[in-house]
């Protein structure tokens, strides 16, 4: 279980895995179905049971030793996204950080406040060597953040993703070392 985090008025916390959330989440992203297209109808999140067994295995594996520490991000008791690391890999000691936000909550610098703390969590808590930031190519929004937070653009990887609309995409791989880290 994750230990919640507050950040001025937001708290982080993990989503709890209940039809309640699942329902929320699956209508967040149905409302916005071209900006999360590629989440679903892949047998993902395509449905709220889907939500649901998704939200319900990560539960099962959120230990951050094992490789998952997404938090929702909540004001008020609200949850507007998510934001945290995946792919955490304790023998290389790196990590991914990973974000979305409902429609409504862009554009108001949340991820910019909030990635600070994922990095801290990474870097210091976890002992990461290396965060990645990895984001389709022209995913602008997404990009914007990696670049303005000085990680660097390691390469591009051709057609990584194969998107359930048939469309390919190319992946920006962007990486900061622990040497390169500000507290
Ligand atoms: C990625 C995401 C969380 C960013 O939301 P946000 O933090 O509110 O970001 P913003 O919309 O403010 O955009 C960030 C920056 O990109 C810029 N930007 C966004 N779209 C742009 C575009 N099409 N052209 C130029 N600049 C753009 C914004 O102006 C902003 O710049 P600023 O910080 O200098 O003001 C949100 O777009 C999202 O949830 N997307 C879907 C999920 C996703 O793609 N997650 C990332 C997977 S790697």
């Amino acid at each position: 279980m994750l230990e919640p985090i507050i950040v001025d008025d937001f708290v982080l916390r993990q989503v709890p895995p209940t039809n309640e959330y699942a329902q929320i989440i699956y209508d967040i992203f149905t409302e916005d179905a071209e900006i999360f297209k590629f989440w679903m109808n892949g047998g993902v999140r395509d449905s709220v049971d889907d939500v649901l067994a998704y939200y319900k295995k990560r539960a099962q594996n959120d230990d951050i030793r094992w490789r998952h520490a997404m938090y929702g991000i909540f004001q008020n008791d609200e949850l507007l996204g998510e934001i945290g690391l995946s792919g955490i890999d304790l023998q290389n000691k790196t990590g991914e950080i990973g974000y979305w936000l409902k429609k409504s909550a862009r554009g108001h610098g949340i991820i910019d406040k909030l990635l600070p703390t994922v990095e801290n969590l990474g870097f210091e808590k976890l002992g990461l060597r290396k965060i990645n930031i990895w984001c389709d190519e022209d995913n602008i929004a997404s990009r914007c953040h990696a670049e303005k937070n000085g990680y660097v653009l390691e390469g591009i990887q051709r057609e990584r993703k194969l998107w359930p609309d048939g469309s390919v995409h190319s992946t920006a791989m962007f990486g900061k070392l622990k040497s390169e880290y500000k507290k």
